[in-house]
């Protein structure tokens, strides 16, 4: 496939924009050098041009309360805040720093086979807790005010009470809402999901998370992730009736618990979970490979 391939098959939804862009840097990096650069600084031009106009135009819109107002809840929109992220017109939220610091202490943690996770952001306040090897290791407390306090206080001076929490999952307000216990084991990047309130409560939604298709379950702020295959012929699931936590395969009748993804009908056989964590208002979902 060439460039001109990538041209005449462009489509206009998000998924497509973000598979043309990705296709054409697969592309751009078989050029040479000297192209590559050229497509370098002509990307950074219309990108520098696009910057610019977006902060005329929230300059403008801040001086209106109503739109002041109408921009912050465009914001909760994860397009939307990655780009002016990305342009720098929005600063980093206090979730991202405190997960930045979070992250730098992971590699010392992952050498004693732990890790750590956010549980909650309340300013002055924040909750991790230690999961892993670190979890009831006698060293986690030196381990926990040496590394992580130091570090989340570092990056982010307005915490001052940071609290470490034990057990699994967490529903408060703010910062991470829940985290599926499905999470701890797993390895890679986590993937936006879209927001919360797209999963309607008590229901699931079927989507594609890199390149897989899912079904996301909701009970209040806890959400599920599974294959949207069925354990008995992997026929997709979310067609299926869902009543208090439990869906009905439309096609033979299989049972699932959604908070489990555990089969009732047969059960040596379950679900594939994917892990899950809702950070505000938005999902993330860690495909299992
Ligand atoms: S495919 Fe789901 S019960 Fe048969």
């Amino acid at each position: 496939m060439n460039a001109h391939d990538v041209a005449s098959t462009m489509r206009n939804d998000l998924a497509g924009f973000v598979g043309d862009i990705e296709r054409l840097e697969a592309i751009f990096a078989t050029w040479d050098e000297n192209q590559q650069a050229a497509v370098g600084t002509y990307k950074l031009a219309i990108e520098k041009l696009n910057g610019e106009a977006l902060r005329r135009l929230v300059r403008a819109l801040k001086t209106d309360p109503a739109a002041l107002a109408a921009m912050k809840s465009a914001i909760a929109d994860e397009v939307v805040y990655a780009v002016l992220r990305r342009h720098d017109i929005v600063k980093a939220s206090l979730n991202e720093r405190v997960e930045a610091a979070l992250e730098g202490v992971r590699p010392m943690l992952a050498s004693h086979g732990g890790d750590v996770e956010l549980v909650k952001v309340k300013p002055p306040s924040v909750e991790v807790r230690f999961i892993g090897a670190c979890d009831g290791c006698p060293a986690s407390a030196l381990t926990f005010h040496a590394g992580v306090k130091k570090a989340v206080q570092d990056a982010c001076p307005e915490i001052t009470d940071i609290i470490q929490v034990k057990g699994l999952g967490g529903s408060e307000e703010g910062g991470v809402r829940f985290v599926s216990p499905f999470a701890l084991g797993d390895k890679g990047s986590w993937v936006a999901a879209g927001l919360l309130s797209e999963i309607p409560d008590g229901a699931v939604r079927s989507t594609v998370i890199d390149g897989e298709k899912v079904l996301l379950s909701r009970s209040g702020a806890s959400v599920t992730c599974f294959q949207n295959a069925c354990a008995h012929l992997g026929l997709p699931i979310h067609d299926g009736e869902v009543e208090n936590g439990i869906i009905t395969c439309p096609h033979h009748g299989f049972q699932y618990d959604l908070s489990s993804g555990e089969c009732l009908t047969a059960p040596e056989v379950q679900l594939q979970a994917h892990a899950v964590r809702v950070i505000g208002a938005r999902v993330e979902v860690r495909i299992s490979k």
